[in-house]
């Protein structure tokens, strides 16, 4: 006896609510079950979905109205709840950025990046920096670096901007996944404050390499103690010299053994560090140089699925006039 299935936009379910009714997933032309009901999907399993592409889960015909009315009270209630913290005046800001999340979800889908979307994307990834730059963690771990060394705090803080400018690049909608990528933006170098200055500037001192190789690491150690920092912002920092083709460090791990989402941490760093040892150069021919670094490192230091993505919305980005 075959069942008939109905197709459920995975954008219109929250991934941390129970699901009303058992979901499927079609493989090979088939339904495999996949949760049942009572069961969430979890953020992590979410965004796994999202960056394979996977834009629908099913459910049986007859639990298909149940499902929709589920996923409207489920969204209307988070709507709620977000124009109530925040106070009516924020309403249409509230709903503006939950529709931006939606349009990232369907621009990932789509092959072509215009320029109007790219604006767009660069708009709203400032305001999520805005935004995330007020957490208590950021705030704290900022400060706390400011202390230690004002280049490292003010290169992190480049590089969380910018991850979260990719991260929307390349797709991600999910603001856990890409808070990740601003906390990890931010804290991936610290362990540097424990190299000396002259160390850093010298590769050819004997302790260099050790050193230099050991900074993930390092990093790692002085922010385990904190709280609230989730297991992908770690793996993210410990594997952002690490390369698609295995020549990175420190463990030189490859191509899937990579988080997924490292690459757009390890590109956003590249950038930085491009752009400030060349900061006597016009802004426009740093960029142009920049961007033609990450081109040139496709399929060697990143996967190779990213590209011609990443840098062309970039070209669109801060080279606006050269498309
Ligand atoms: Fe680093």
């Amino acid at each position: 006896m075959s069942e008939d299935y109905q197709e459920v936009p995975l954008k219109m379910i929250d991934p941390e609510s129970d699901l009303p009714a058992d979901v499927f997933l079609h493989i090979n032309s088939k339904y495999i079950q996949y949760l049942h009901a009572g069961d969430s999907i979890r953020i992590d399993k979410y965004d796994l979905f999202l960056n394979k592409n996977v834009k629908s889960i099913y459910v049986k015909d007859e639990d298909y109205d149940k499902v929709m009315d589920w996923c409207l009270t489920v969204r209307q209630t988070f709507r709620d709840e977000l124009v109530e913290e925040a106070g009516e005046d924020a309403k249409e800001l509230i709903e503006d950025s939950l529709e931006l999340e939606e349009e990232l979800y369907d621009v990932f889908s789509d092959q072509i990046l215009t320029q109007e979307r790219v604006e767009k994307i660069k708009t709203y990834a400032d305001e999520f920096v805005e935004k995330a730059s007020e957490q208590e963690n950021f705030q704290r771990a900022l400060a706390a670096l400011l202390k230690r060394n004002e280049t490292l705090a003010a290169h992190g803080s480049n590089v969380a901007n910018l991850s979260v400018l990719i991260g929307m690049i390349s797709g991600i909608g999910s603001k856990y996944a890409l808070n990740n990528l601003f906390m990890a933006g931010l804290l991936h170098d610290y362990g540097k404050v424990k190299i000396p200055p002259h160390i850093v500037e010298n590769p050819s001192d004997a302790n260099y390499e050790r050193l230099m190789t050991g900074h993930p690491e390092a990093s790692i150690k002085i922010i385990e103690k904190s709280e609230g920092l989730p297991e992908q912002v770690f793996k993210m920092i410990m594997e952002h010299h690490e390369y698609w083709n295995g020549s990175g460090y420190p463990r030189g791990i490859r191509e899937f053994d990579i988080y997924e989402y490292t690459p757009i941490l390890s590109i956003a760093n590249e950038i930085d560090n491009y752009l400030v040892k060349n900061r006597a150069q016009p802004d426009v021919k740093r960029w142009e140089k920049a961007i033609k670094m990450v081109e040139n490192g496709k399929g060697s230091k990143w996967n190779p699925e990213l590209f011609p993505r990443i840098p062309d919305a970039l070209k669109q980005a801060f080279l606006p006039d050269a498309n």
